[in-house]
């Protein structure tokens, strides 16, 4: 058989995510879609229909205002603002569907790890085993101040913290409650064997949690972990805990360099590549022509903003390209933001001298994802490409007009990479990691770093509760 694609359908529950000022194109929808469940349930079920494997869902928690010291820009062309949760209509979608997964965002810096592994817990119960978690450590300086927090903690320091952060979670979800505990016997009226639900009683640098979980075992217990640190801190903790990691790789070249660090990035964590689902984002734009896909991209290009976009990337590299010359410089500069997206336009052009309007006019459509614009076959060349020179699991697909592009790509390219073998033709397993990683395995692999971070009661320092 031939290797299979995996595919993610990524957006946010905002009006602008990644293609700043398409709100303007008759065809987006996200304008008032975004804060309607319909619109949701509408999504959840033209994916499923796909054949995708999730709708995964980003999050940010401040606005982007690094762009000229100001968020004014970020706020006129409606970069990633407003932006609502993406927890709460996970359970909207999972009643209109059986199969989809759903990833949802959500900070380590923000959030303590007792809620957050309460959440994901009732979600995997709410969606029958079809959650993922992408754990972020968040990079919007402004979001702090509104979580309490006097300033950013340094980058490298965020991973750390969230080791430990991870370490509670695993114990919580793994360690706290054993398998049988829920007995549910009448005959001497015990619903939960109470010697069979434990605290946790962690204590650690940053946390102390007693535990016990407040919620029984789910059929994943640890939701599916996504996660995209690539820089050298980052990759270290992705290579520890994620089982899907998704970037934004400009390029073929840089995705299978990409891969090969995180290869021995796994390898020094005593993993397998094979334990590990890799999905470059990319920007597909499609119809039943060649002809006919560039007069779309030509449209998009009509409604895209620059000065949202400028935004959205000065945010994320957490540096004010208004105060450079150009862009010559930025691969080799150093910020406590996302480090790794600083040597993107050096990525897709190591000779060229990118000027501010140049990379604002490159970044407005799809910002830094490749994109792959034509037919259906065209598109499936370049994804069968992209698999096969890379070495890479799968795609995060992120199309400019939404819906519309995620209808498109389930119309036009799923048939396409059906009739190629590429893509399923039925869903199998019941959880979500099961779709990743075989039927009859809807746990982490029993090798996982989870498995190693135990509670008092199981290494036998403290008698079980
Ligand atoms: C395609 C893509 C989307 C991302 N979306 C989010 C997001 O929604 N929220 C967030 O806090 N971080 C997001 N990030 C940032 C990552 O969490 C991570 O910080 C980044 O990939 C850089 O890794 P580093 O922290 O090791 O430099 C995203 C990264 C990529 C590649």
């Amino acid at each position: 058989m031939r290797q299979q694609i995996h595919l993610n359908a990524f957006t946010q529950c905002c009006i602008g995510h990644h293609s700043i000022g398409q709100w303007k194109h008759p065809l987006d929808r996200p304008l008032d879609g975004y804060r309607s469940v319909h619109y949701w349930q509408d999504l959840a079920r033209v994916l499923e229909a796909g054949f995708f494997d999730t709708l995964f869902l980003a999050d940010v928690h401040g606005t982007y205002s690094v762009y000229r010291g100001s968020r004014d820009a970020a706020v006129r062309h409606g970069t990633q603002f407003p932006s609502n949760d993406p927890t709460l209509v996970i359970a909207a979608m999972a009643a209109t569907t059986r199969y989809l997964g759903f990833a949802s965002t959500f900070s380590t810096t923000y959030f303590p790890p007792y809620h957050t592994a309460k959440l994901f817990s009732t979600l995997d119960h709410l969606t029958d085993g079809r959650v993922a978690w992408n754990i972020v450590t968040s990079y919007l300086a402004d979001a702090n101040a509104n979580f309490g927090l006097s300033e950013m903690m340094p980058h490298d320091q965020r991973y750390e913290r969230a080791d430990e952060y991870m370490e509670v979670c695993y114990q919580l979800w793994e360690h706290s409650w054993e398998e049988d505990a829920m007995v549910r016997d009448h005959a001497t009226d015990t619903l939960i064997d109470p010697s069979k639900v434990h605290e946790i009683n962690f204590n650690g640098q940053y946390f102390n949690v007693p535990g016990p979980h407040m919620c029984e075992p789910s059929p994943q217990r640890t939701p599916v972990l996504y996660q995209a640190g690539a820089s050298g801190r980052g990759l270290r903790f992705a290579a520890r805990h994620a089982e899907a990691i998704f970037a934004m790789d400009p390029t073929i070249p840089a995705c299978r360099a990409a891969i090969e660090r995180l290869t021995q990035a796994l390898q020094a964590e005593g993993r397998q590549r094979e334990e590990v689902k890799y999905f470059p984002g990319i920007t597909v734009i499609v119809a039943p022509t060649d002809a006919e896909a560039q007069l779309k991209l030509e449209t998009c290009q009509q409604f895209g903003s620059p000065e949202g976009s400028l935004a959205l990337y000065c945010g994320w590299v957490g540096i004010d390209l208004a105060q450079l010359e150009s862009g010559k410089a930025l691969k080799d500069m150093k910020t406590d933001a996302i480090q790794s997206l600083l040597a993107n336009f050096s990525l897709i052009d190591a000779n060229r001298e990118w000027s501010l309007a140049e990379i604002a006019d490159y970044l407005a459509t799809g910002s830094l994802m490749p994109k792959i614009v034509g037919s259906p076959q065209t598109v499936a060349d370049e994804l069968e490409r992209w698999m096969d020179e890379t070495g890479c699991d799968g795609f995060n697909l992120v199309p400019v007009t939404q819906p519309q592009g995620f209808a498109d790509f389930a119309d036009l390219v799923v048939p396409e990479l059906q009739r190629r073998g590429r893509l399923r033709t039925r869903y199998e397993g019941e959880t979500l990691r099961e779709r990743y990683f075989g039927v009859g395995k809807p746990r982490l692999n029993p090798q996982h770093c989870a498995y190693r971070s135990l509670p008092p009661w199981k290494r036998g320092g403290a008698p079980p509760d």
